[in-house]
């Protein structure tokens, strides 16, 4: 039977989205000969008159290797927490069921939230309402549950990775302390991973509260020993044992996740006053997400959304596709937004970091 898909990407954008919309488009469209259309700018597109474009075969050409999302995303638009203005404040309302009765307008049959922890959350509200959903993870971060690792991950490290190499000949030509702030939110996959990489002498990450006199003892004695340059990957969710998370003064967004930034500068200037060393720092910021996936990331996100049409063929609303191991298979959107997946401070990966003469947050006594 003819089906309608309506696909939308939510929250921040990632490399490998059009990847995703691509291989849906193909397998519905090409295979199976239903329709597919686009919600714009993620839930935002389903407040008030819908915003939606068609996806057609040629909608989809040649968006393979682009980075964003050729549908738009948003980080607004959270329907059980949406700002209406009530006698002249602002209030969190629950407009869901006015989201819902945009989404029956389109004449949809199912929808395929593409998203990290904000949007699939929404996407299980909004399937326990009724809606048949079908969920696919991206994120940077890799902190959702229930799969492996989310597409988009790998092409942040890489980036960080091609930084932290650049970073590397500048540092060593000035003598310098380099800081390099990465993204994650409260998860140092980014951090930990690419620090690994880019053979960073510290790394700062969310899970291990740091202590700048290890980091500053770190520093100065590979000063002492002849290396008077030294790469401190900073996660922007880090924190000082003694100190706290440092966020935006924007914090919080309609998606309720709170703005991260400034522990680079921090540490920084921290250090600059306590060691004899020059120091500088970078955020390496949206640039983590901008551009084309590699090749890692193409295959996956290819793969997240053929298994999406897939899952839909079988009915199975309310699942989100996820790899585990060499496989694509389909599990409870519930259970991928439970809790975050954070960096177990007894992984393997942290071990692997510290035996490689990486400081991770601490010096390991
Ligand atoms: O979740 C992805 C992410 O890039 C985080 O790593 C970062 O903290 C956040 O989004 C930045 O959000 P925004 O694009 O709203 O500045």
């Amino acid at each position: 039977m003819s089906k309608t898909i309506a696909i939308l990407t939510g929250g921040g954008d990632c490399p490998g989205l059009n990847a995703v919309i691509r291989g849906v488009v193909r397998s519905a469209v090409g295979r199976h000969g239903w329709r597919v259309i686009g919600i714009e700018d993620g839930f935002e597109g389903l407040v008030g008159t819908p915003r939606w474009r068609e996806l057609d075969l040629t909608a989809v050409r040649g968006i393979l290797p682009r980075g964003g999302t050729i549908i738009g995303t948003s980080n607004r638009g959270n329907p059980f927490a949406y700002p209406v203005e009530v006698d002249g404040k602002i209030a969190l309302t629950d407009i869901s069921d006015q989201v819902l009765e945009s989404f029956h307008q389109l004449g949809a049959d199912v929808l395929i939230a593409v998203g990290g922890d904000g949007t699939l959350k929404i996407a299980q509200g909004l399937f326990e309402k009724g809606l048949p959903v079908i969920g696919v993870p991206k994120t940077i971060d890799n902190d959702l549950q229930a799969t492996d690792v989310t597409f988009g991950y790998r092409t942040a490290v890489a980036i960080v990775t091609e930084a932290l190499d650049r970073l590397h000949t500048t540092a060593e030509s000035h003598h310098r302390v380099m800081l390099v702030e990465v993204m994650g939110r409260d998860a140092g996959w980014i951090a930990l991973e690419s620090g690994i990489a880019g053979s960073a002498d510290a790394i700062l990450i969310p899970e291990i509260p740091f202590s700048l006199a290890d980091l500053c003892q770190t520093i100065e004695k590979r000063a002492a020993s002849g290396s008077r340059f030294s790469i401190v990957v900073v996660a922007e969710g880090a924190f000082a044992a003694d100190g706290e998370k440092s966020l935006l003064k924007s914090a919080g967004d309609n998606l309720g996740v709170e703005r991260l930034g400034g522990i680079g500068q921090q540490v920084g200037t921290a250090l600059a006053d306590r060691l004899e060393l020059e120091t500088r720092v970078v955020t390496l910021g949206h640039l983590q997400r901008g551009g084309s996936p590699t090749p890692y990331d193409r295959i996956l996100a290819s793969r997240f959304g053929v298994k999406a049409v897939e899952l839909i063929d079988q009915q199975r609303f309310g699942e989100m596709v996820a790899l585990k191991g060499r496989d694509v298979i389909g599990v409870a959107i519930a259970s991928a937004v439970a809790r975050l997946n954070r960096v177990d401070p007894a992984d393997e990966l942290v071990t692997t970091a510290r035996h490689l003469g990486i400081m991770v947050s601490r010096i390991e006594k």
